[in-house]
């Protein structure tokens, strides 16, 4: 039986029907051909300043494309979209998800008293069970098992401030190559690990074979009772329970939370064991004060919004193919993945509401690495190639360590990234530095073509006084409602995935067919290349050792 919609739960009022709106392309919106003009008639320089302070964050878009007037023409858009009442709509759990008939009330699980009384009982449950496993130190290795928005929020928080050594140790198991789950149970003691099957379907294959493998090996163990070792944090608590969890040991969410959206819901169980509880209340509050923000700020005061602008005119109007995420900041390496997962299962989308097609670029392809190691990976990319991308960089003013030299050194880099890209170096720079260097005239007039940076390249700078739980709730908040916006403005779901369900299907008919062996006769329904492989990898078909 699906878990029941909690008696004051999203309204299951259908949003006003905004369908005028949500099927007309943006682009045909009245006040487009000003905002185009205007975001084209402008280079971005960072000499006049845009900054906003907003939920203890600072952002600064001076890098990027913005002006009064941009944001006149960007307020005509919101209203053509009936954007403040979509936005009530979200943040009071109306359904904005139009395909599923469901909301996306991920705000809700963050409210610091919540109004809604099965989030504030599982939330309860939650601390309690980490309590008593604390009071009893039990539970020494922790082996998570989830993918996508069951694994990246959990992992990305238990790095971000159990970087330095944990009393407990977890294993993130998430890919269904059996290297992974092996890697995640090598060298424990079953007696002391606890396995979390996170998954909100519970019905992703991933999650479902890796949890049995997890299963069996506590099986394996002889130990009295294996299921007291496995806990579940399911909107599935049906599925759970017929697949052997133990009713008390399965923590709930609910289909009106969204998997990329649901570190704030019992997912977020295994950052409790593993840092602690409080490090996910104060998530919690930075990401309320960022939803607060988002609420009330006007236009050109609201974070949010602000970065949703640049996005639309980077994408849409400037035709940037991706977006680069710089976290200056090793500890927030996940957070990379994370903000893929959420920008592009999110905006990857290319019809509006009501079907018709969008017929302008919508979600850019997002990826990125911590800085200072981007600079030795892809910045060359960003300096010189013929496209380059828009950059976020993000960075923490103070550090938690005391290495003061090697702070300095990365926020320097930070920002001279950042104005490399702005600035860029003209050929007259780049011929008199080789002239300088006492390179000969003829052949400094070649090199100094190679050594030239087109420049003009926009970024984003976010600013956290320091990486603290409140900070990074409060900054994948304000990527949350970015994505909001975005999806408004360009009339798309943001909340359903199906284009993640076709290779599912298909994975699943090519698994039976390379089961069958290769006696078998030729799989159908395929191109040459895909047959061929099928027929190849039959002979695979080794049992497990
Ligand atoms: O990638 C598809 C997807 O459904 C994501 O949206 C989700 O976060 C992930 O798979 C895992 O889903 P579940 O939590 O239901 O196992």
């Amino acid at each position: 039986m699906p878990a029941q919609q909690p008696p004051s739960g999203p309204s299951s009022k259908a949003p006003p029907d905004h369908t005028p709106a949500g099927s007309t392309p943006i682009n045909k919106l009245p006040a487009w051909q000003s905002f185009v003009r205007l975001a084209q008639q402008q280079t971005p320089n960072a000499n006049s300043l845009n900054i906003i302070d907003a939920a203890g964050l600072t952002l600064d878009i001076s890098a990027q494309r913005h002006s009064a007037a941009l944001n006149d023409a960007l307020d005509q858009l919101l209203a053509a979209r009936h954007f403040n009442a979509q936005r009530e709509q979200l943040l009071e759990g109306g359904q904005v998800n139009r395909t599923e008939n469901r909301a996306a009330w991920h705000t809700a699980l963050r409210a610091p008293a919540p109004t809604n009384q099965d989030i504030a009982r599982e939330r309860a449950r939650v601390n309690n069970f980490v309590r008593l496993a604390d009071s009893e130190r039990r539970w020494r290795n922790i082996v998570h098992i989830g993918i996508g928005g069951s694994d990246w929020g959990v992992r990305l928080a238990v790095r971000a401030f159990g970087y330095t050594g944990l009393w407990r140790q977890v294993r993130f198991v998430s890919n269904i190559d059996g290297h992974a789950i092996a890697g995640g149970l090598a060298g424990l003691d079953p007696r002391d690990t606890l396995v979390v099957l996170a998954s909100k379907s519970f019905t992703t294959a991933e999650t479902l074979q890796n949890g049995q493998q997890a299963v069996q090996w506590l099986k394996n163990a002889g130990l009295p009772d294996p299921w007291k070792h496995v806990v579940a944090i399911t909107a599935r608590p049906d599925r759970a329970q017929e697949w052997g969890l133990n009713p008390e040991h399965i923590f709930h969410l609910w289909d009106w939370v969204g998997g990329r959206f649901s570190l704030w819901s019992a997912i977020g169980l295994t950052t409790a064991l593993a840092v602690n509880s409080d490090v996910v209340a104060g998530m919690h509050s930075g990401a309320a004060a960022m939803d607060a923000h988002f609420a009330a700020a006007p236009t050109h005061a609201n974070a949010p919004i602000q970065m949703a602008m640049a996005g639309i005119i980077n994408r849409s109007i400037l035709d940037y193919g991706s977006l680069n995420i710089a976290p200056y900041d090793f500890r927030l390496t996940e957070l990379v993945p994370y903000l893929q997962q959420l920008d592009m299962e999110s905006l990857g989308k290319s019809v509006l509401h009501d079907g018709q097609a969008v017929n302008i670029p919508t979600g850019p392809a997002v990826w990125g690495m911590p800085g200072t190691d981007a600079q030795h990976t892809f910045f060359q990319w960003l300096h010189q190639s013929s496209d380059g991308a828009p950059v976020d960089f993000i960075v923490c003013q103070h550090a938690d360590h005391g290495w003061h030299k090697n702070h300095q050194s990365l926020l320097a880099n930070c920002l001279a990234q950042r104005e490399a890209l702005l600035q860029g170096k003209s050929y007259e720079q780049a011929l008199k530095e080789c002239l300088d260097e006492g390179i000969p005239k003829q052949q400094a007039t070649w090199l100094a073509r190679h050594r030239t940076h087109p420049g003009g390249r926009p970024s984003s700078l976010i600013v956290l006084p320091r990486l603290s739980p409140f900070t990074l709730g409060a900054l994948l908040a304000l990527y949350e409602h970015k994505v909001f916006v975005q999806s408004v403005l360009w009339g798309i779901n943001a909340f359903d995935q199906w284009g993640v369900e076709y290779g599912k299907r298909l994975a699943d008919n090519i698994s039976i067919q390379l089961q069958q062996g290769q006696a078998a006769p030729a799989p159908s329904g395929h191109d040459a290349s895909t047959t061929h492989w099928i027929n190849t990898f039959r002979g695979n078909g080794q049992p497990a050792n």
